[in-house]
């Protein structure tokens, strides 16, 4: 029987993307429809994604959803959140265009979540569900507005599951947001959405989803320790074996260096030689010297989890072992500021872009020898399997789903044929330099360097197998509720 299930998520591709959440959102309909599992994405209504959707039709009202009219719009297999008060504003989805919070977040995603649990609880006739799947904070409350719902006797329970795709943004808001949430008084408890005497939104979902899944089972379990836990180790430690973690997948048709529109030349694992014409335009576009020394990429937010003031401080030392670096990235002022300060120093060797630029990641893939990754955590990582798929190897920090997806080319994987990266252990300065040593050391030894390479290209980060699993995690739910 076919499985329907609404996906809730803050961002999806094509429509709308800050990061890596953007990418699986978007992809997991595809990833589900093999496995007989039909998902319907709900979006809040964004300018730019009712923009993308003229045609959405009306299909339910809320004369208020929180305090806000709304209305949800449909458009195949996508449902659209249009209430104006709460989405109908330019900047980010999260913050203004200076980079503060929306001072009504809480009220703007406490909204969606209840949107959500109407919809999977069957408010939207034509529309019914089997599950509801909500990703990360801005999606937690909709399992607890399920949870705390009344229900008539004789329906069914809808089964809940609760993706963090980053335990570090986790919705915390003062108690005095309570009362606007419309949920019961028993709802206020240890076990329900208080957190530290406030309101936890991505609390409230780990507490009340019947499933928790994370996108790694290394960081499914790191996430259990203070270390990475951010507060909620001991929660998810509680949970015990509900807690997995399930590796995402890419677009393998987006993410193709045989077919990517994109590149100056196209390649396969089997005409790797072809790559260097990308090497070419990747210097030109970045005003670097053409040469044939390994030529670094980093396309990432700049931030503290991504270990970008990590990599500032061991910069030098790339260039001094003849390294360059091109940086595609936005984030933190001052690390932008950074990476200008230290190209600025190094002409030709170390270009930087700020900026999104979604074209040129693709074109970074493909024409960089290596990507850098020194995160302090990461929850999955989506950079390193795009690299791999397009032969630039990938050097990364131990952790969460980077330790998962690339393998280290120390001499027992290198002479069997296996390694696909670098790994180095806790992301540090010095614990970068030594990685980027052995990197050039590989680098030097060109038929070893080949052949991390294919390895690399040859792994299979495809939806198949992350799809079986969600696809199974749903079915063991909805029998649980049946039974
Ligand atoms: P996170 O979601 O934590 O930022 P991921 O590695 O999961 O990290 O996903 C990041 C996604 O965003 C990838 O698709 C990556 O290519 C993309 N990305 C990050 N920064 C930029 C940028 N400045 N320009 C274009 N794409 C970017
Ligand atoms: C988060 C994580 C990243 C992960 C992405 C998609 O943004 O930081 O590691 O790949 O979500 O799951």
């Amino acid at each position: 029987m076919t499985v329907r299930a609404l996906s809730v998520a803050s961002e999806a591709v094509p429509l709308i993307k800050t990061g890596g959440l953007g990418d699986v959102a978007g992809a997991l309909p595809a990833a589900l429809a093999p496995h007989d599992v039909a998902v319907t994405t709900l979006l809040p209504g964004y300018p730019s994604v009712l923009r993308a959707l003229p045609g959405a039709k009306a299909v339910h009202k809320w004369a208020g959803l929180l305090g806000s009219p709304a209305r949800l719009l449909a458009h195949d297999e996508l449902l659209i959140l249009d209430a104006p008060g709460l989405f109908d504003r330019e900047g980010s989805p999260y913050t203004d265009n200076a980079g503060h919070d929306w001072p009504d977040n809480w009220r703007r995603f406490a909204a969606f979540g209840r949107a959500a649990a109407d919809i999977a609880g069957g408010a939207v006739k034509g529309r019914e569900f089997d599950l509801l799947h909500a990703h990360d904070w801005q999606a937690g409350m909709a399992p607890a507005y399920l949870r705390f719902a009344p229900r008539k006797a004789a329906k069914q329970p809808v089964p809940s599951v609760m993706t963090i795709h980053n335990i570090a943004f986790q919705g915390h808001y003062p108690a005095h947001t309570f009362p606007a949430l419309g949920l019961p008084a028993a709802a206020w408890a240890v076990d329900g959405v208080e957190y530290h005497g406030g309101v936890g939104f991505l609390k409230a979902g780990l507490e009340s989803a019947w499933a928790v899944t994370t996108v790694s089972p290394t960081y499914a379990r790191e996430i259990g320790t203070p270390e990475f836990g951010m507060g909620l180790d001991g929660l998810i430690a509680s949970r015990g074996e509900t807690v997995t973690g399930i590796v995402n997948g890419i677009d393998t048709a987006e993410w193709d260096p045989g077919a990517d529109p994109q590149l100056a030349a196209n390649y396969t694992v089997r005409t790797l030689a072809r790559r260097s014409a990308n090497k070419r335009a990747l210097e030109a576009e970045f005003g670097l010297d053409p040469g044939d020394g390994p030529l670094f990429v980093v396309i990432s937010r700049l931030t503290w989890q991504k270990g970008m003031d990590v990599l500032l401080e061991a910069i030098e030392h790339l260039v001094w072992l003849g390294g360059r670096l091109a940086l595609l990235g936005a984030g933190d002022a001052a690390l932008e500021a950074g990476f200008h300060a230290i190209a600025a120093r190094h002409p030709g060797r170390i270009g930087v872009r700020t900026g999104y630029d979604e074209v040129l990641a693709h074109r970074m893939q493909a024409g960089g020898d290596a990507i850098l990754v020194p995160s302090r955590f990461e929850p999955c990582g989506l950079t390193q399997l795009y690299a791999l798929r397009y032969g630039c190897v990938p050097v990364v920090a131990r952790t969460g789903g980077l330790a998962d997806t690339v393998i280290d080319a120390n001499l027992a994987a290198l002479s069997s044929g296996v390694a696909t990266g670098i790994l180095f252990g806790g992301a540090n300065p010095q614990t970068l330099k030594d990685a980027l040593d052995r990197t050039v050391a590989l680098w030097s030894r060109p038929a070893d360097w080949r052949t991390v390479q294919r390895a690399g290209m040859k792994q299979d980060f495809s939806w198949g197998r992350s799809g079986a699993a969600y696809a199974a995690l749903y079915r063991r739910l909805i029998a649980s509720a049946a039974g």
